[in-house]
Order: structure tokens, then C-alpha cells, then sequence
């Protein structure tokens, strides 16, 4: 394709959502990402600590080690005693990574950690604390931050994270939040090499902003192309179990997939919101098929546990989260070439009457949201890092923002009924951008989004 001919390979795949945007200008391709030589002398702490999944009664720990060593941690809560965890021995054969799971914590407590390895405590003072999720069903505010797309360089979102490590504990209008849910393309490893993986999960973890930001913020994470293999890959890549491997191994999701059927994909509730973090990649058709009865983005299996969990679910407010987006005018790798899939999956949502749903995605350089078939709320947000791609005119937005390193923020209240929610989107070192509230009666298609004064397209 010409404009793609005037590119990098790199530039090609940052663009690749917005085929008819203006042609950029052509760089040298991404430089590989590589990680700084272990010094010598015994093993220490290269990334991490980095939390995941941090529930009313658990926190999932990760670290990454220069060597193999056995590692701990180290837990306190105010005015208790300080408990030991074992996590086990960080191995060359998972990456020297490691997870640890720490249970019987209580709901909506600080504890404060450190980490030891081969009996040497490796955090300097003060350590880090984090809180544990209010009791599940238990009603409440929570604001939730949300973006994808990190860039080639590990310099590239490295603003977002250290401002982000700055807001987290500022008050909400100065953008605090209580969890960050990363909607893919963490890095642009473009690979299924588990060698190569390694290092560039790793390399993004070793800017002081993320460091900083994810020793005290729980994280959650999906992939999408770029992390998980080639730019607009699908299930037939045939390292894929290789991607997913290492994906367990650099993030501490609550779960992966389910017994018989692999994935990135999983279900948690903090309070009364629960979320659905989608796997659009592992079992995902080609975007080229034709979009037939069959076509399959999240495949039969994940569709139906999906459809399971929306049932069963208690939660006032449901967001669902994938890489790709859900609106009806998007690019070739979106839902909008899966709508044999995503067409009777909306329908049944209200057959089911199953409310208070929210889709959440990235992928596309801006950040925007939609009304999808004037009845669904959709939030895209992003780039954190990468280079921006243009807005294009489409029927279903009601605002977007393609300036800069943007988030997004879910401002949930459940302590009213209905629930209050509102979006903000936020620009690294240009503070907040927008922020408003969608009404009950918007959110289920009963009145109009209308379009954010300002917002043309
Ligand atoms: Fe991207």
C-alpha cells in the first residue's frame, strides 16, 4: 500500500489503524529493545516488585531477578507482626520471574512489603504499601485508569507512568485511582519468541515512573497484537502458546484463560464492578476471513464463559475490556470486521437484560468514545506511548483526543442508585481533558450521548 511504502516497518504498524490518515514521516526502524548488563556479585532485583491482582484478601506479587535465587517476601500491617512469604526460586526456565500469592488479608487495608532475595532485602526505605479491595458486593467509589499502547521505547510512556505514580494518592479531581487495567500492545516485541519476550516485558519495567507506580497500584492486563505476536495477528500464529506462556510469567492476573481452553482472558470484581478482561487474539480468525457465520474473534469457548459470568454476575456495573474495539466503524482490526460475532452478543445482552455494561479497548493512537448502535458505551484510550494517529469522522463517536500520551479514568460510584459513572481523559503533562458523566438512561440507549462540545469530527 503506498502510504505504508513511505514508512518503517515500526511507523506501519503504529499507523495501522488509520488507513486513509495522512502518510508519516519515514524514521528508521525501531532500534530492539535490550536490557543493561547484571552486575556482578550476588542476585538482585532487575524489575518489580510489580502488583497484580490485589483482591479483598490477597495480593499477587511479581519480581524479576539478574540471576536464579530463591526470593520473599516480606509483609506488614500496621501494628501487626511482619509476615514471611515464601515465593519459591526465580528459574532461568520462566525468565526469572517469579509470582507469589499472598493470602488472608483483609479488605481495604494498607500493608506495606519488601522483597528479599537469597536472604538480602532488596527495597530501599520507605517501602512500598499498597490496599486491599473493599469486601466483594460491597457498594463504593472506585476510579480506574485504562490505557494501551506503550510505544517502541521504553522512554515512550515512561511520562504517563511517572506522572500516574504521582496521582495515584493526589485527590480525585488531581486524577487519583485505585487500579490501572493495560489494554495491550504493553510492548511491540512483534514476536512469539519466548527469549525475545522476556526481555522486552521486562525492559518496560525498569523505567523509575513504572517502578514506582506498580509496586503500589494493583495492575491488570490483556494483550493484543503487538505484545501477543505480529501487528494484526490472530489465532493461526503458530507460537502462540509460547506468547501466552511468557504472558503468564510477566503479569499476575487473578487468572489465564480456563482448564481446556488457553487465553489471557478473565473475570475479577472489586466492590460491585466487575470486569471482563478479554483474549481477542488467541482465538481470533484472520481480520481477512469473510465476516461469515463462524468468524470468531474471542472464539466458542471464551464466548460462552463469558456469557456464563454476565449471567451469574451480581455487580452493578460490568466492564467489558479487549484490545480491539467494539464500535461499528473502526478499522479492519476491530470488531467492526467480526460483527457475525459481535452483533448477536449485543443483542443478547438485552434479551438478557443484563445491565450496567460497559466496553472498554485501545489500539488506535486516540482516544474516543462511542455509542455503539446509539445504545452501548464505548471508552478507547490510549497511546500511553506510541505515536498518535489522527481522528477520523465516525458516526458513533461523541468525543475523542489525538494530542499526546492519553488515559483513561472510570469514575464509579455505586454508593447511589442508579450508579453514578463518569469518564475522564487525561494528557501527560497537560492535566485533564475531558471529563463527564454518562446518565443510567444513556448508558442502556434510552437517551442520546450528544457529542462533547468542541468535538467536531
Ligand atoms: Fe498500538
Amino acid at each position: 500500500m503506498p502510504a505504508a511504502a513511505l514508512m518503517s516497518r515500526s511507523e506501519a504498524a503504529e499507523a495501522k489503524s488509520t488507513k486513509a490518515a495522512a502518510p508519516k514521516k519515514a524514521t528508521a526502524p525501531a532500534t530492539p529493545l535490550t536490557l543493561p548488563p547484571v552486575q556482578p556479585g550476588p542476585a538482585y532485583l532487575m524489575a518489580g516488585p510489580m502488583l497484580g491482582h490485589v483482591g479483598p484478601d490477597r495480593v499477587h506479587v511479581w519480581v524479576r531477578g539478574t540471576a536464579a535465587a530463591p526470593w520473599k517476601i516480606l509483609l506488614t500491617e500496621p501494628g501487626a507482626q511482619t509476615r514471611e512469604i515464601d515465593g519459591g526460586s526465580l528459574k532461568a526456565e520462566a525468565g526469572l520471574s517469579g509470582i507469589a500469592v499472598v493470602y488472608g488479608l483483609k479488605p481495604g487495608t494498607s500493608y506495606t512489603y519488601q522483597i528479599v532475595l537469597d536472604d538480602r532485602e532488596q527495597l530501599p526505605l520507605p517501602l512500598p504499601s499498597f490496599t486491599t479491595a473493599p469486601e466483594t458486593g460491597h457498594a463504593g467509589r472506585q476510579r480506574i485508569v485504562f490505557g494501551s499502547c506503550v510505544g517502541q521505547t521504553v522512554a515512550a510512556a515512561a511520562p504517563v507512568w511517572a506522572e500516574l505514580a504521582e496521582r495515584r494518592a493526589m485527590s480525585t479531581g488531581e486524577g487519583a485511582f485505585d487500579l490501572l487495567l493495560m489494554l495491550g500492545d504493553n510492548h511491540y516485541g512483534n514476536t512469539t519468541e519466548i527469549e525475545k519476550l522476556r526481555v522486552y516485558y521486562t525492559a518496560h519495567r525498569l523505567s523509575a515512573g513504572w517502578r514506582d507506580l506498580s509496586a503500589r497500584s494493583p495492575v491488570y492486563a490483556i494483550w493484543d497484537d503487538h505484545d501477543y505476536g505480529p501487528n494484526n495477528s490472530d489465532g493461526t500464529e503458530a507460537g502462540k502458546a509460547d506468547s501466552l506462556k511468557t504472558f503468564q510469567e510477566f503479569w499476575a492476573n487473578p487468572a489465564c484463560g480456563e482448564a481446556g481452553n488457553p487465553g489471557c482472558y478473565f473475570t475479577f470484581t472489586r466492590g460491585d464492578v466487575q470486569f471482563f478482561m478479554l483474549d481477542g487474539r488467541y482465538h481470533r480468525s484472520p481480520n481477512k476471513a469473510e465476516d461469515a457465520p463462524g468468524k470468531t474473534m474471542l472464539g466458542t469457548k471464551q464466548l460462552e464463559w463469558l456469557k456464563r459470568e454476565l449471567q451469574a454476575s451480581k455487580a452493578k456495573i460490568k466492564l467489558l475490556a479487549n484490545g480491539s474495539e467494539w464500535e461499528s466503524y473502526g478499522s479492519e482490526d476491530s470488531w467492526t470486521h467480526f460483527k457475525q460475532e459481535r452483533d448477536p452478543f449485543l443483542r443478547w445482552i438485552d434479551e438478557q437484560k443484563i445491565e450496567g455494561v460497559i466496553f472498554l479497548s485501545g489500539d488506535r493512537h486516540f482516544s474516543s468514545g462511542y455509542h455503539i448502535n446509539g445504545r452501548f458505551l464505548e471508552l478507547s484510550a490510549g497511546p500511553v506511548g506510541s505515536v498518535n494517529s489522527k481522528l477520523r469522522a465516525n458516526p458513533e463517536r461523541f468525543t475523542g483526543h489525538d494530542e499526546g500520551r492519553l488515559w483513561g479514568v472510570l469514575d464509579i460510584d455505586t454508593t447511589v442508585s442508579p450508579p453514578r459513572v463518569a469518564y475522564e481523559f487525561w494528557q501527560a503533562g497537560h492535566s485533564m481533558r475531558e471529563r463527564r458523566e454518562i446518565s443510567w438512561a444513556q448508558l442502556h440507549g434510552r437517551e442520546k450521548i450528544e457529542r462533547t462540545p468542541g468535538y467536531v469530527l
